[in-house]
């Protein structure tokens, strides 16, 4: 009998009493007894009853009060009325209230059984039912959480909610291996007190829990007589325990823990069905561990790389602005140039809403994009005056030089097509390639128009600076020849704007 059943009997009779209990010794039920009602009650409150057979007529409280009271203890006890004769509607009466059965007085043992392993078999039907269900809501929804989440401690403490429901448990442990000292320790404790979880360490091969993990066997244990099983002679007597299951787990093919679950109410052994259910959500939990440390090796990888991508984007703005500084120290006219460039194009960039990646990228374009200049003579670069011919040929090649620098440096490959076409004009008429209209890219139509304006308004060695008024009456008539015309609409937007605000400062200013 798979049902380590508790039973009342419940008569004020005792030679009846004594019948029962040497007829049932041999039957794997503890028997409790009371010879009168208010008895009756007082153990049903100090253990689960499973049946009580209830003497109808009985001093004091009479059958059906202590029928009434029992089951107010215990909805689920069932409770079997025993009658003589003359009290037959006493019995009908309980059986309307709930009562399972009737039995007439006196009561033959053959039938004391059968009722016995009627209700035994109601019992299991109804416990079987409950439990099919309660697995599949379980399983669904420990699905649904291990898919939804790799954080193991999440993961860990559903699953021992889950299991312990689902198994009907009263208890259950989550216990880990410390590799370090090579015990099981309670990483999540369902139904055990805080003192057992944050203390109890288990050394490998010591205990139940020691046995599994070492043997990575399984164990269902009956509590009560453990030591009666060979394997566990020496182990701790838990009498409060009725029977256990435990079940060791691997990760990565090692030993990293058992799974125990315990009834110590629900009076039923756990069988083989349960040991597979339980080595199924152990199998779960490995591998949960398993992913979780993959996700967290994962995770330190990904600040690891952020971390450096961070340093490697400092470093790199650092090396741009070295470069920038390199352009300014070979041509000290037009020092401060490539900074201007870079705060032109990047409000263009602003005004036509691009995104903040390509911004910056925009403002790193302005910075180098006269990098070519480092491959032009001095002489050349600083002349005061008209430029000859031959001079003005390599003042050309800047941008080339320029391209040729920027696309060995991977990061920079596609600034560098950029940069080869800055001086392009929109009507085809500029240097290297003579690129026309939407042939050139977007950013050298952007940095063509905000390199031209920043040279004419600054200060050359064969020329004074050009008013900004009369600069951005020649942007407004390179518009379409010279220039993209859209790009020169977003521009002068830009030095609207500007211009607004300084006036908006200098009206601050004044008294
Ligand atoms: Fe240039």
């Amino acid at each position: 009998m798979e049902l380590l059943l508790n039973i009342l009997f419940v008569d004020d009779d005792t030679d009846i009493i004594e019948l029962y209990h040497m007829a049932l010794q041999n039957e794997s039920i503890n028997i409790y007894t009371a010879s009168n009602g208010f008895d009756a009650c007082k153990t049903a409150e100090g253990c689960k009853i499973d049946i009580a057979f209830l003497d109808l007529m009985m001093p004091g409280l009479d059958g059906i009060e202590t029928f009434s009271r029992l089951k107010a203890i215990d909805p689920d006890m069932d409770v079997v009325m025993l009658t003589a004769y003359g009290s037959i509607e006493s019995a009908v009466e309980a059986m309307r209230k709930g009562a399972y059965d009737y039995l007439h007085k006196p009561l033959e043992i053959d039938k004391l059984k059968t009722t016995i392993r009627n209700i035994i078999q109601k019992r299991q039907l109804s416990f079987n039912l409950d439990k099919k269900i309660a697995e599949l809501s379980a399983i669904h929804e420990a699905t649904r959480i291990l898919s939804s989440t790799t954080d193991f401690d999440d993961l860990a403490l559903v699953i021992m909610g889950t299991i312990v429901r689902v198994m009907h448990a009263d208890e259950g442990m989550l216990m880990l291996l410390d590799k370090a000292t090579d015990e099981l320790y309670i990483k999540i404790g369902k139904g055990i007190s805080e003192e057992i979880v944050s203390q109890q360490r288990i050394k490998r091969g010591e205990d139940v829990s020691g046995w599994v993990l070492e043997q990575n066997e399984p164990a269902i244990i009956a509590g009560n007589n453990i030591t009666a099983d060979p394997r566990f002679i020496k182990v701790t007597k838990h009498p409060e325990v009725i029977s256990s299951i435990y079940v060791p787990f691997q990760v990565r093919d090692e030993a990293a823990g058992v799974l125990v679950i315990n009834r110590t109410k629900s009076r039923i052994i756990f069988n083989m069905d349960d040991l597979i259910l339980t080595s199924i959500f152990a199998t779960e939990i490995g591998s949960a561990i398993e992913r979780s440390s993959t996700y967290a090796t994962l995770e330190e990888k990904m600040v690891e790389l952020i971390d450096l991508n961070t340093k490697l984007k400092e470093l790199f703005l650092n090396t741009v602005k070295a470069l920038s500084s390199a352009i300014d120290a070979k041509d000290p006219y037009t020092m401060g140039h490539s900074s201007q460039v870079q705060r032109h194009v990047i409000a263009i960039a602003s005004e036509m809403n691009f995104p903040s990646d390509e911004k910056n990228l925009m403002g790193i374009i302005g910075l180098l994009h006269d990098i070519g200049k480092i491959g032009i003579k001095d002489g050349v670069l600083t002349k005061p005056g008209v430029l000859e011919q031959d001079e003005w040929e390599q003042i050309k090649k800047h941008p080339s030089i320029g391209s040729e620098i920027i696309k060995h440096i991977d990061m920079f490959e596609d600034v560098s097509e950029i940069i080869l076409c800055h001086h392009e004009r929109y009507d085809g008429k500029g240097y290297p390639c003579g690129l026309k209209g939407e042939q050139i890219p977007l950013k050298s139509r952007i940095l063509s128009v905000a390199d031209a304006f920043d040279a004419m308004v600054s200060k050359r060695p064969y020329r004074d600076s050009m008013p900004r008024e009369k600069a951005i009456m020649e942007i407004k008539s390179g518009s379409g020849t010279q220039f993209d015309p859209n790009i020169v609409a977003f521009f002068l937007r830009v030095l609207e704007k500007e211009d607004m605000a300084i006036k908006a400062i200098e009206n601050m200013d004044m008294p």
